[in-house]
């Protein structure tokens, strides 16, 4: 049995499309939403991840400023920054792109940021709505993650998921939604005893901590929903031997590139699952897709425009109405 494809790029498709309308909407009303993006340093990795942020804007017809302050920056030149955008009233969305320079204090930084430009939803604020089930900014990963759990009418009520990884930024988040849209969840860590038998009760398994194909295919129940967050470049050749031996088309072009993408879930888990989601295309399209939607909302709450109903930048599945989130499911039992 083969697993349904939970294609990322095709619900970034649908959520550019409703967003399109809304912002249409915004500027009939003489509202541009625009996005800050602050990139420190030339790390090609940062570069690449900020110009796809830009030019996501600009597809859909955001405005954008882009900041490229030296390497050097202290946490003062920082914080003036920061400040700057926050009083700047065009900007409603304020990016810093992680990670910063050692001699800055990051968590200083990320909470210099106005919570209501905080489109990244780091900011302490916005985590504690979260946690306490009250609107806000909801960090784009794992807004993205449950779009796609969503969207593919995967039933979350009642479903145990199991969450791979405690980060501030996916792993604790992600757990708070999905308990949000009650479900049981269990969160696993480095320290947690017998990942395999714990990860085989998981109706929906999100993998979340970095490892390239850490997750086996016998840990998955047969018909598990996988939501793969990991993007790990392999280049070492006994590596994608072990992870591509029943794969030897995505084998044959690791030999030509020297390189792959490979997720934090074993491609075997392919015939196991019931729907998964691919790497590359399926988590990743949706982070910057949610950034989009998190300015789109950031523009409208600043300046008190009302929502529209089902509009993207309001999305059920991050909704702090657990009610809400879960109406859009339908009730069945596996991923199929
Ligand atoms: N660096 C890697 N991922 C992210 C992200 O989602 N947001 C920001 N600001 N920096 C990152």
């Amino acid at each position: 049995m083969t697993a349904r494809i939970l294609d990322g790029t095709k619900i970034r498709d649908e959520v550019f499309v409703e967003l399109k309308g809304e912002i249409r909407a915004l500027d009939a009303s003489g509202i541009r939403p625009g996005l800050a993006a602050v990139l420190v340093g030339d790390d090609p990795a940062s570069q690449l991840y900020v110009k796809s942020k830009i030019a996501a804007c600009e597809q859909l017809g955001l405005a954008s400023w882009m900041h490229r302050p030296p390497a050097t920056i202290t946490t003062q030149e920082m914080l003036q920054l920061v400040d700057d955008l926050n009083r700047d009233d065009a900007v409603d969305g304020i990016l810093i792109q992680l990670p910063l320079p050692k001699q800055v204090d990051t968590k200083r930084v990320l909470e210099a940021v106005d919570p209501a430009k905080d489109v990244d939803g780091f900011h302490p604020v916005n985590l504690g709505r979260l946690v306490s089930g009250r609107p806000g900014l909801v960090a784009c990963t794992p807004a993205g993650c449950m779009e796609i759990l969503c969207r593919n009418n995967i039933a979350i009520e009642g479903a145990n998921a199991v969450v791979l990884g405690r980060s501030d930024i996916v792993g604790k988040p992600m757990g708070l939604l999905l308990m949000h849209a009650n479900a049981t969840v269990t969160i696993c860590h480095s320290k947690t005893r017998d990942l395999p038998e714990t990860v085989r009760r998981a109706d929906i398994i999100v993998a979340a901590m970095g490892k390239a194909g850490y997750v086996a295919a016998e840990w998955i129940r047969p018909g598990a929903a996988v939501i793969d967050v990991g993007t790990n470049r392999v280049t070492d050749a006994q590596e994608a031997a072990r992870l591509f031996k029943n794969f030897p088309e995505r084998l044959e072009k690791f030999r030509t590139k020297n390189s792959a993408l490979v997720g934090d879930v074993h491609p075997d888990a392919l015939n196991v699952a019931g729907a998964l989601t691919p790497v590359p295309g399926g988590v990743g399209p949706m982070t910057i897709t949610m950034l989009m939607s998190n300015t789109v909302k950031a523009a409208r709450l600043r300046r008190g425009v009302p929502v529209a109903s089902g509009s993207s930048s309001s999305s059920s599945s991050t909704s702090s109405n657990s009610s809400a989130s879960s109406s859009k499911q339908t009730q069945t039992t596996t991923a199929r």
